[in-house]
């Protein structure tokens, strides 16, 4: 399975992190779904901040996370804590499952039968380019600290009026940090918290 590269979605993500960041303690827990190369968790360390995990569902990717020290955990988003936690009642050890900081730079297009195998999972959302992105919503909530923020990259493509549906729906207070435009999509970091 290809790791996927980083591009214009990156790099927005990566801005709008570095700005988020300035005004952060360095203490803070930070987790990177969909981590890819680290482009983002890279970015948190290179600014000083120590405290990262990394996940990925791609076992390549996780490869190259190792060799670069970021806590990767080969997961389908949350699943593998939510294995833990399941057989693991110890309060303490479900606590450090929560984080104040969680980024995801999202698979965000809807199924295209065209897109090769190897690289659908970097790219491909599900059937209507937004399905992962409302699981990821969902099973993030009680993975993030009171006063934690999730910095989620979408596109126009992902239908963002469906996904602030669901925002709605699970309780998130959010807004648009940051956007751009390109030739046939419009990309938008989101940042989203607890009411
Ligand atoms: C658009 S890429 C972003 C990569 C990197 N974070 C960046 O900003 O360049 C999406 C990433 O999400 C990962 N991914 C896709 N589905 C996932 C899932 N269900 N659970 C965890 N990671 C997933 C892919 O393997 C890929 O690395």
């Amino acid at each position: 399975m290809q790791i996927y590269q980083p591009a214009e979605d990156s790099y927005l993500l990566q801005e709008t992190l570095k700005q988020y960041l300035k005004s952060k303690s360095k203490n803070i827990k930070i987790l990177d779904m969909g981590s890819g190369t680290g482009i983002q968790a890279k970015t948190a360390r290179d600014l000083g901040f120590k405290d990262i995990t990394t996940i990925d569902i791609n076992p390549n990717a996780i490869k190259l996370l190792e060799k670069e020290k970021l806590n990767p955990i080969l997961s389908n988003l949350f699943t593998e804590f939510n294995h833990f936690t399941e057989f693991n009642h110890n309060t303490e050890f479900n606590q450090q499952q929560k984080f104040n900081l969680i980024t995801f730079n999202a698979p965000y297009l809807p199924e295209d039968e065209r897109e090769p195998e190897d690289t659908k999972q970097n790219t491909t959302a599900g059937e209507k380019g937004y399905e992962i992105i409302l699981d990821f919503l969902e099973q993030a909530k009680p993975h993030l600290t009171q006063d934690g923020e999730i910095l989620l990259l979408i596109s126009s493509l992902s239908q963002p009026n469906i996904i602030e549906k669901k925002a709605r729906e699970l309780k998130y207070n959010f807004k648009i940090l940051n956007q751009t435009s390109l030739f046939f999509e419009k990309l938008f970091v989101y940042k989203l918290s607890n009411l």
